[in-house]
């Protein structure tokens, strides 16, 4: 099997070609993938055809495979399928939230470390993924912003989330939407590696300390800086492929669908690995 690779941008994505379905389920190539994913942010296999056994067992190759916690597979729990349709997915009426930029799980302490997301059906139309590299993100700031920034505090919440796609809440969903706990994280999150990257999303409700207008502000600022073409890749699904992100430093989103497209994803979550700090 001849393999080739091709990076999307100098600092985001590779690209991964003629790795297929048993093919990828291999200790060595998990190791080449990982690699690439904490170098590259984003490792596309184009048309890897795996099936669902192959993305568990690559899945736990990579890391702890989250159980799915509503909505996972009958046969294999750590999966679940991504779908704008309440018949193939539990989570349809949440999925709206996707087309905002954001990391999942920045409600957590240990936010997920990784997404493996393979395409079963594709959309006709629209339903491309795009990625932001908030590390890059970072690393491209003045040093004397670096500095500004350095001790700001926001907390993220699902409301924050979810007033996106609903502006004009009932009572009911508003308080539905408070009973899920909010988090507090800097706005840099600094890795032991010493790496840092920005922590934000449609998750950030607010900066703790300043006034709701001034927050608001500088919250779509950084998200309007760290989502910048240069910071960015997209990727146009073929069916088959599979896209791998390092859910911690790269936000993402899809781009919007109909809402009856046969669209269908299958993804697994690996456990977060290292605490906002
Ligand atoms: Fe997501």
């Amino acid at each position: 099997m001849s393999v080739t690779t091709a990076p999307l941008t100098p600092e985001t994505g590779i690209a991964y070609t003629g790795l297929h379905g048993a093919g990828l389920v291999d200790p060595a190539v998990a190791r080449d993938l990982r690699a690439a994913l904490d170098a590259h942010g984003v490792v596309i296999v184009r048309e890897a055809d795996l099936d669902d056994a192959g993305l568990v067992a690559l899945s736990r190759m990579l890391g702890d495979v989250v159980v799915a916690p509503i909505g996972g597979d009958a046969t294999h729990p750590e999966i679940s399928a991504v779908s704008l349709d309440p018949a193939k997915s539990d989570l349809a009426a949440y999925r709206r939230s996707t087309f905002f930029w954001h990391i999942d799980g920045a409600n957590d302490a240990i936010p997920q470390k990784a997404t493996l997301l393979t395409a079963r059906v594709v959309a006709e139309e629209g339903g491309d993924t795009e990625f932001a590299n908030t590390y890059a993100a970072y690393e491209a700031l003045p040093e004397d912003e670096k500095k500004r920034i350095a001790e700001l505090r926001v907390v993220h919440s699902f409301k924050a989330t979810q007033i996106l796609v609903t502006p004009n809440p009932s009572a009911r969903e508003l308080a539905a939407w408070e009973r899920v706990p909010s988090r507090e994280h800097p706005l840099v999150w600094t890795r032991g590696t010493g790496r840092k990257s920005l922590l934000v999303g449609a998750t950030a409700d607010h900066v703790v300390g300043l006034p709701a207008d001034e927050s608001r502000a500088l919250l779509d600022h950084y998200l309007d800086w760290a989502t910048q073409p240069r910071f960015t890749v997209r990727h146009s699904w073929r069916r088959g492929d599979l896209v791998i992100w390092d859910n911690t430093g790269m936000l993402h989103r899809a781009l919007p669908y109909r809402p009856t497209s046969p669209r269908l994803m299958h993804r697994t979550t690996l456990v977060g690995e290292e605490a906002v700090a």
